[in-house]
C-alpha cells in the first residue's frame, strides 16, 4: 500500500504518490466516465487516494470529465482527496472572453475559479486549492483574503502554491498559513534542488509537490537526447542492483529525499501507476543518489 503523509503540521493527510489528470481527459487519454471511474477505484486498491487537477487542464474540460465520474459513485467522494488550482486564463473557445494567456489571482477571479471547479468536479469541496502560477501583479493580501473566504466558507480545506519562488512563498506564507509548494523536480529538472524551493520546504516542514517526477515522458524519447542517454545508462546499471525498471528508479531518487517530495504521477494507465508504488521498497545510497545527479548535469558535483 502507498503510505500516507502529511503535508503541513495542520495540513491535509494524501497519499504520498498523487495522481495527476492533467492528461486523463482532452490533453491525453479522453478517459470516459466509467474508465475514469476504474482508475480512481484502482488507485484507491493501492492506497492512492490523492487526485490532482487543475481548472485549465483539458481546456476547462477535465475536471467536469471526473465530476461525471465520482457521480457514478457518489461514496468515492470521501475516500479521496481533490487538489485543483486556479490563476491561469487560458485562449480557448471555452472561455471567449480571455484575448490573451495570462494570470488572474484577484480575489474576485479566484473566488469564481473556485466555485466552476466545485461545479465541475460535483463536489462541496477541494481538500486543496493552489495558485497554478504566481503572476508578476499578485497581490499576497488579496490573495490570502480570497483563501481566508474560501476556507470560512468550507469551500476550500487547504491552500499552497505551485511554481512560487522561495520569496513569492514567503511573502503568501507570512500572510497565510501555506501547507506546499507544487514545483517541477525530477532527475531531469533539477532546479528546485538548487534554487531554494527544497530548502524552505524543509525549513518551514511543509512537503512540496513534484509534477513532470519522471521528466513529463520525455525521457522515454531517447534519440538525440543526450541528458536522457546518460540518464538512462546509469538507470540501468542501478536499476539490476535494486531490482527496479527505469520508473521505479526515478521516483525513488525523488522518495528519499529529505524534504519528504511528494510525487504527482502523469500516467493515465494504473499499470504504470501501480508499478511506480514499488519504489517505496528501495532506499537508495547516497552514492547512487548522486550517480543519477551527475547523470544529469554532465557533471561531478564541484
Ligand atoms: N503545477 C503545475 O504547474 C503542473 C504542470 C504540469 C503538470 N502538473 C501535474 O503533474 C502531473 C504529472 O505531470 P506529467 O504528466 O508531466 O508527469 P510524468 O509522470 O513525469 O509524465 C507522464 C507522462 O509519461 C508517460 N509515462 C509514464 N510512465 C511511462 C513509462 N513507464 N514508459 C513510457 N511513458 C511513460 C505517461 O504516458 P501514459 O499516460 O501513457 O502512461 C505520460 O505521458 C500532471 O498530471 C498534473 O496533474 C502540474
Amino acid at each position: 500500500m502507498i503510505p500516507r503523509i502529511t503535508l503541513s503540521a495542520d495540513g491535509p493527510s494524501i497519499s504520498r504518490l498523487v495522481a495527476g489528470c492533467m492528461k486523463w481527459g482532452a490533453w491525453g487519454k479522453q478517459l470516459s466516465p466509467q474508465d475514469t471511474l476504474r482508475l480512481v477505484e484502482q488507485c484507491l486498491e493501492i492506497g492512492l487516494t490523492t487526485f490532482d487537477h487543475a481548472d485549465i487542464y483539458g481546456h476547462y474540460t477535465t475536471e467536469a470529465d471526473f465530476g461525471r465520474a465520482l457521480a457514478l459513485q457518489p461514496s468515492l467522494r470521501d475516500q479521496i482527496e481533490l487538489v485543483s488550482k486556479c490563476g491561469i486564463r487560458l485562449v480557448t473557445p471555452n472561455r471567449p472572453e480571455n484575448r490573451i494567456k495570462s494570470y488572474d489571482t484577484s480575489k474576485e477571479y479566484i473566488l469564481w475559479s473556485v466555485d466552476q471547479s466545485l461545479r465541475a468536479l460535483q463536489t462541496d469541496r477541494l481538500e486543496l486549492l493552489l495558485i497554478h502560477r504566481p503572476s508578476p501583479l499578485m497581490d499576497p493580501h488579496e490573495i490570502a483574503e480570497a483563501f481566508t473566504a474560501l476556507s470560512a466558507a468550507g469551500k476550500v480545506l487547504h491552500f499552497g502554491v505551485s511554481n512560487f519562488t522561495p520569496s513569492q512563498f514567503a511573502m503568501l506564507y507570512e500572510l497565510f498559513p501555506l501547507v506546499t509548494n507544487q514545483v517541477r523536480a525530477s532527475v531531469r529538472h533539477l532546479d528546485p534542488f538548487l534554487d531554494g524551493v527544497f530548502d524552505q520546504a524543509q525549513r518551514l516542514r511543509l512537503a512540496p509537490m513534484a509534477w513532470s517526477p519522471l521528466g513529463g515522458g520525455g525521457l522515454f524519447e531517447l534519440p538525440g537526447d543526450t541528458q536522457a542517454r546518460r540518464i538512462h545508462r546509469v538507470a540501468e546499471e542501478l536499476g539490476e542492483k535494486y531490482g527496479l525498471a527505469f520508473d521505479q528508479l526515478l521516483i525513488a531518487w525523488l522518495l528519499c529525499h529529505p524534504a519528504q517530495i511528494v510525487p504527482v504521477l502523469g500516467s493515465g494507465r494504473f499499470e504504470r501507476i501501480q508499478r511506480v508504488a514499488r519504489a517505496f521498497e528501495v532506499e537508495l545510497e547516497p552514492e547512487d543518489w548522486f550517480r543519477l545527479w551527475q547523470a544529469s548535469t554532465g557533471e561531478e558535483v564541484p
